[in-house]
Order: C-alpha cells, then structure tokens, then sequence
C-alpha cells in the first residue's frame, strides 16, 4: 500500500512514519508538509535514505498515486487535505483534531458522494477508546460525572478531542445536569467549574511533561469511580493506526472514531 503522511515534519508525523517504514505491505511514498521542502524521509526521521521526499503540494504528492494518506496537522490543513483526497478518490485517515463540527458535516456529504474513504480518529489509542465505551457503560450507577483531561502545554485546541468524545458517549446514556452550575453554585474566578458538554463539567490542564491524559470521575453517595488513562509515548497511538489501515476496507465511505472498529 502507498501511503503519503501529512504533517510528516511534525510530532505525531514522525512518530507514526518511523513505525510505517518497519511494515511490510506498507509502503510511505512521500511526505506533505510546509516545512522541510524536498528533504529526504529517511533523513528526516535520523534513518537511511528513502526514495521517499517531503513535498508542500498536492500536484507533486499526486505523482506518487498514493492509495492513503494519514494526517496529522491542523485543523483547517486537515480540512483541505481530506477535500483533495476524496475529489482524487484517494483514503485518509485523519488524527488531526480541532476539526469543528460544520466542517464535519461537509466532509460526510462529500464523503457520500466520492469513491474513497474518510476516517476520522480523533483519539487513535485504544485505552482510551476503551475508556470511553467503559465510561457509557457504568454512567447508569453514578449521579454525577466529570472529566479531567491533560495533554502538553503545546496542544493547540481545548477541551480535547477525547473529552469531547467521551461526554458524547456518557450524554447519550444520561444527562447528568442541564445547567453548568447548579442554582446554589457561583464563580468568584471566571470559568472555575471548567467547561460544559453533554452536561459534564471538563476540566482542560496544559503543562510541560505531559502527553496525553485523561480521568473520568464518577460519583455516587459514598463512592466515586475513576477510570483513568495515560498515552505515555507517542508510539500509544501505533496499534490504533494500524488497526485503523486494516480496518478501513470494512467501514463506510464516512466514519468518526476508532471505537467503530473495537468491540467490548
Ligand atoms: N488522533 C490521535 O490519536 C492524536 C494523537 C496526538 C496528536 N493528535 C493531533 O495530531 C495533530 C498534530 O499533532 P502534532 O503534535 O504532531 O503537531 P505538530 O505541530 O508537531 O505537527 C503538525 C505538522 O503539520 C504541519 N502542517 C501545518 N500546516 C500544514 C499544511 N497546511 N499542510 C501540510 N502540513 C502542515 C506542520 O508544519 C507540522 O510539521 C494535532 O491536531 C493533534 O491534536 C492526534
């Protein structure tokens, strides 16, 4: 399989693309980025030279016949990429987060109507996919519920990704409360009671030493349950890539999450 990463320069680019050049069956064509033009990809992740170059354009790209691209960029980069790939009937598969939920629905309807496929996975480790599904399950016990999520003090959008997802799955079970503070309940510091979705409390935390972690606090009379998970590595996020490559011929022309292809 050819396969093109898009923000191959950057963090979560290099670490997946020095996993791929180990697969057999896999094999990275080319890399697109706005940095590092025409460097060689091998080069670029400290290994041997590959035939493989980092390219700023989709044309030069094209010349690969890539038949996936994997991306991990920014927002509105994902957004163009994945319009591209579908009108050039190419896959992708997305681990860009922060992509708003309008632009969502424009890329299913162009999704529909194209001959390749789009997979969105805002959380590729399968703990936390894990966490989530186990986290709609017991929402029944509890009477209340909030999310901490903490990621490192470079990550551009808040709440997570995952914490969005998993006040989803939890909201579809219950709603815990409609309101974000209760009728006895104030702010002396703006915002204290962090933000409100699906009608759970998410509090986001930004610090250096950190990668990507979340805990889901639930609490009864006398009890709380915290399901925790930590992403310690980058390479946390592989086995969810490559599920998600060999899982991609089951699914639709339009899928959001990796929990698609995990079953408890
Ligand atoms: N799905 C997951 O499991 C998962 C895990 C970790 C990070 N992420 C997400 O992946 C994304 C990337 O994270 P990162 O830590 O690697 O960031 P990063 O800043 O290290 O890398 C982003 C790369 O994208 C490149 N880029 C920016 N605009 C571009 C454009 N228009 N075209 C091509 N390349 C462009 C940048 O030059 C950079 O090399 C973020 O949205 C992050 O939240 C997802």
């Amino acid at each position: 399989m050819r396969v093109v990463v898009s923000g191959i320069c950057g963090k979560m680019g290099q670490s997946i693309c020095k996993e791929l050049l180990k697969e057999e069956g896999i094999e990275v064509v080319g890399g697109l980025d706005i940095k590092d033009k025409g460097m060689d990809v091998g080069s670029l992740l400290g290994s041997q030279k590959t035939k493989a170059l980092v390219h700023d354009s989709y044309e030069q790209i094209k010349k690969y016949s890539p038949q996936l691209i994997i991306d991990f960029t920014i927002a509105e980069a994902a957004a163009k990429t994945i319009g591209w790939a579908l009108e050039n009937n190419i896959d992708i598969i997305v681990g860009t987060t922060g992509i708003d939920k309008k632009t969502l629905e424009k890329i299913k309807d162009q999704a529909e109507r194209a001959q390749s496929k789009v997979f969105i996975v805002p959380n590729f480790s399968i703990g936390a996919v894990l966490m989530i599904k186990m986290s709609a399950l017991i929402t029944k016990y509890f009477d209340g519920c909030e999310i901490i999520e903490l990621h490192h003090d470079k990550k551009k959008d808040a709440p997570s990704g995952t914490s969005v997802m998993t006040s989803e799955a939890i909201g579809k079970q219950k709603t815990f409360a409609h309101e974000r503070l209760k009728e006895f309940e104030s702010e002396t510091a703006e915002n204290s009671r962090g933000s409100f979705l699906n009608g759970i409390h998410v509090h986001s935390i930004r610090l250096p030493g950190l990668l990507a972690h979340q805990k889901v606090i639930f609490g009864t009379k006398g009890q709380t349950l915290t399901i925790s998970h930590d992403s310690l590595d980058r390479t946390s996020f592989y086995p969810g890539v490559l599920l998600a490559i060999e899982g991609l011929k089951k699914l639709g022309n339009f899928t959001y999450g990796l929990d698609k292809l995990i079953e408890i």
